[in-house]
């Protein structure tokens, strides 16, 4: 193993003149064109102009509009204190920094409610990621925080008042979903949760064009709100090019998941009450979820906070009613979100995470 050929046994993983082999992806999934213009024409969208009652259509309008053609957009003066977003960055810098004197030796350290994974134990076709890894479920909080690690000290206090914001902002622009597709108030007030959070490390790399922070994927959230201070590296998909998402220092990412572009489904509430019949609203490839990775880079870190905003687990999924009738019937049974999870392994190397927040709830 390669760790313990180095000379200096304090150097991390990544402290490297060049890139080990294990690292290098084939030429199928190595990033082509790293130096890609970085996109200016994705939206930035300031949300205070929510805020004034007259103008309240405008980011409404906005977000519409960057959810149809993107998939991805910024938000800016969203309201959430910078020292807020700051502390949160700088704790988990504290914590991955931490990992480098206890777990360094590349085992994975499930302990607890979280797990941390290095870069060496995820691989795509034996291929290590250049990055490291820390999930833990966030729903409900109360009960998620104890659980949180618990070095630094103060990471589940810090941690815990970030995801409070995160929850109120992520409630507002659901709202502004809400209301740019014509749904009722409060559509999606009881149907969604800030359930996961996925921190991750990229340090430098001696030669981003062979290795990869994050493959290409799609979230598998309703929608996900990104952090990442003033780093660049993360990229999506839009016609068949990946284009480069400029740092905005104190904005946050959003990108639409899969759960809000899904066609054949729709979502009604458990107790049947009311059924929400949205989905195939937006089916008409209204919605984009844009397919996106991290590349990595010589020079610069990158670290980054993730929070997923999935759908409860007491919604029910199953095939729109307006699409079922005698000559076509559902070709799904109505499933709980929880069973849908972990039938589909829907969160990939997230699914025991988020199942075990599901079970845990129920
Ligand atoms: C993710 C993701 C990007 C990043 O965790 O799904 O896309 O910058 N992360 O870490
Ligand atoms: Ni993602």
């Amino acid at each position: 193993m390669y760790i313990e050929m180095k000379e200096d046994k304090d150097a991390r993983w990544f402290e490297l003149e060049c890139v080990p082999k294990e690292y290098i992806f084939s030429e199928e999934y190595r990033p082509q064109n790293i130096d890609s213009p970085v996109c200016d024409s994705i939206p930035v969208i300031s949300l205070a102009k929510s805020e004034a009652a007259n103008e309240h259509s405008q980011p409404v309008e906005e977000i519409l509009k960057a959810s149809q053609e993107f998939g991805f957009f910024q938000v800016i003066d969203h309201g959430i204190p910078e020292k807020m977003m700051i502390d949160a960055m700088n704790v988990l810098k504290e914590f991955f920094d931490m990992q480098a004197k206890y777990a360094s030796n590349g085992t994975v350290t499930p302990k607890k409610g979280y797990i941390y994974t290095t870069s060496t134990d995820f691989t795509k076709d034996g291929v290590y990621l250049w990055r490291e890894n820390l999930k833990h479920p966030c729903h409900p909080l109360e009960e998620c925080v104890p659980l949180w690690p618990d070095t630094p000290p103060r990471y589940q206090e810090v941690i815990a008042a970030y995801l409070v914001e995160i929850q109120k902002l992520s409630s507002r622009i659901l709202e502004m979903i809400c209301e740019g597709l014509g749904l009722e108030k409060g559509y999606f007030k009881d149907i969604s949760e800030v359930q996961l959070l996925a921190s991750n490390f990229y340090p430098p790399c001696p030669d981003p064009s062979l290795t990869l922070g994050i493959l290409p994927h799609i979230d598998p959230s309703f929608i996900t709100i990104l952090y990442q201070g003033e780093a660049t590296g993360l990229q999506f998909m839009k016609d068949d090019q990946w284009i480069k998402i400029g740092a905005i220092p104190n904005a946050f990412v959003v990108n639409i998941g899969n759960q809000l572009e899904v066609c054949i489904l729709s979502i009604i509430m458990v107790n049947g009450s009311s059924s929400y019949l949205w989905m195939q609203i937006i089916s008409n490839n209204k919605f984009k979820s844009a397919k996106h990775r991290v590349v990595t880079s010589k020079h610069e870190t990158r670290r980054s906070i993730a929070t997923f905003v999935n759908p409860s687990p007491n919604c029910i999924i199953e095939p729109a009613k307006i699409l079922v009738n005698e000559s076509e019937p559902a070709l799904y049974k109505p499933t709980q979100y929880k069973d849908f999870v972990q039938y589909n392994n829907s969160f990939g190397d997230y699914t025991a995470a988020i199942q075990k927040a599901l079970d845990e709830e129920s």
